[in-house]
């Protein structure tokens, strides 16, 4: 089969060339399931593995890619809950660039009606990481104030139309004053250019000085103590990424007298069974929104496999909005 394989200089941090190329057709084993792909998208810790700097988990496919979209072609022994030809989407912890991935079949969420193979794969990873973050691990509540750094990012575009949905107020932090008034377009009630503005401040102004209730980073060191800063008591500060700086100095106190909870969070490499509950969660609380059109995945372009460089280079200098998307042609 064709796949996007990486290669490698066999030095760390170099942007390895990726080329596409042929390789060994995965076999589904017991409870899993062949998915022939016809979309998949870039994510940020794309750009990382291909550097080498993000291995995939221990039993993942060595071939990049975190979700896809496509066909089911063909049955583990012992699936019952799917059929050869249904449309489906989904996270994997690897492969997802590759023309076919194998995939448990509990980890498959049916594409409703509605929606291409390229909306698809532009929501897999980053709805699920979304509801994930927000609900299942924040506990973001109706009323409540939710702090989003790059309201224009994959995760940032699902995210606020979830927390939109669930009755929350979202400030979201952009780039530019273009990608600001797309995220007040998908619901957010303010936003802070993160490049001219203090943020902690305009969040004070904003919130009369309250602060928020949850803070989404992926940010990490360089804005750890003005998270904590700007948490009303009972905050939670959850951490997804740390494109910013890996290492930070806080101040304990905040944390004892307003009773925060700082949460770090990673999809790809938690176990199958808890993929599965979360898929089951999903599927029974987000999806619906998908198939209704309440929420939608925000593509920003589409690309053929074979220009995969060319993707890569737009999500690496910025100015894209939402996803960045890959299809494959025969
Ligand atoms: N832990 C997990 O399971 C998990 C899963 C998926 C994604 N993630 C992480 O989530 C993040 C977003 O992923 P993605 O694929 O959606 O990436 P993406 O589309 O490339 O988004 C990155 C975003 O970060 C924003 N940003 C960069 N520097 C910033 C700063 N100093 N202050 C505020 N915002 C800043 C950018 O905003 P502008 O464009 O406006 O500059 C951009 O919107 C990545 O760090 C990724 O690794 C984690």
């Amino acid at each position: 089969m064709r796949a996007i394989r990486v290669e490698e200089t066999g030095k760390p941090g170099d942007w390895n060339k990726l080329v596409v190329a042929e390789v060994p057709r995965p076999e589904p084993a017991e409870g899993e399931v062949l998915v022939q792909v016809e979309a998949f998208s870039v994510n940020r810790a794309d750009l990382l593995q291909r550097r080498g700097l993000y291995p995939p988990p221990p039993g993942a496919s060595p071939i990049l890619g975190l979700d896809c979209a496509g066909y089911v072609v063909e049955l583990g022994a012992g699936v019952s809950r799917w059929h050869v030809g249904d449309r489906v989407f989904a996270v994997v912890a690897g492969g997802g660039y590759g023309r076919y991935v194998v995939i448990p079949e509990d980890h498959l969420i049916p594409i409703p009606e509605n929606l291409s193979f390229t909306e698809a794969a532009a929501a897999a990873e980053v709805f699920l990481v979304a509801f994930l973050n927000l609900f299942l691990e924040a506990g973001l509540q109706k009323g409540e104030t939710l702090l989003l750094h790059g309201g224009g990012s994959g995760v940032g575009t699902a995210a606020v139309q979830l927390a939109r949905e669930s009755g929350a107020c979202v400030i979201v932090t952009a780039a530019t004053a273009e990608k600001i008034e797309r995220c007040l377009q998908l619901g957010a009630w303010a936003g802070i250019n993160y490049k001219t503005e203090d943020f902690a401040r305009r969040v004070r102004e904003l919130t009369d000085g309250r602060g928020v209730d949850v803070v989404l980073d992926w940010i990490g060191a360089p804005y750890l103590g003005k998270h904590l800063d700007i948490l009303k008591p009972g905050g939670r500060l959850v951490i997804i990424g740390l494109m910013g700086g890996h290492t930070g100095e806080i101040t304990l106190a905040p944390l004892l007298t307003k009773r925060l909870k700082i949460i770090g969070s990673v999809l790809r490499s938690r176990s199958r069974e808890e993929k599965a509950e979360l898929v089951r969660r999903f599927r029974s609380q987000v999806l619906p929104l998908l198939a209704s059109g309440s929420v939608k995945p925000v593509v920003d372009s589409v690309f053929n496999a074979e220009e995969v460089e060319t993707a890569h280079q737009r999500m690496q200098e910025g100015g894209h909005f939402g996803k960045i998307v890959l299809t494959w042609s025969d």
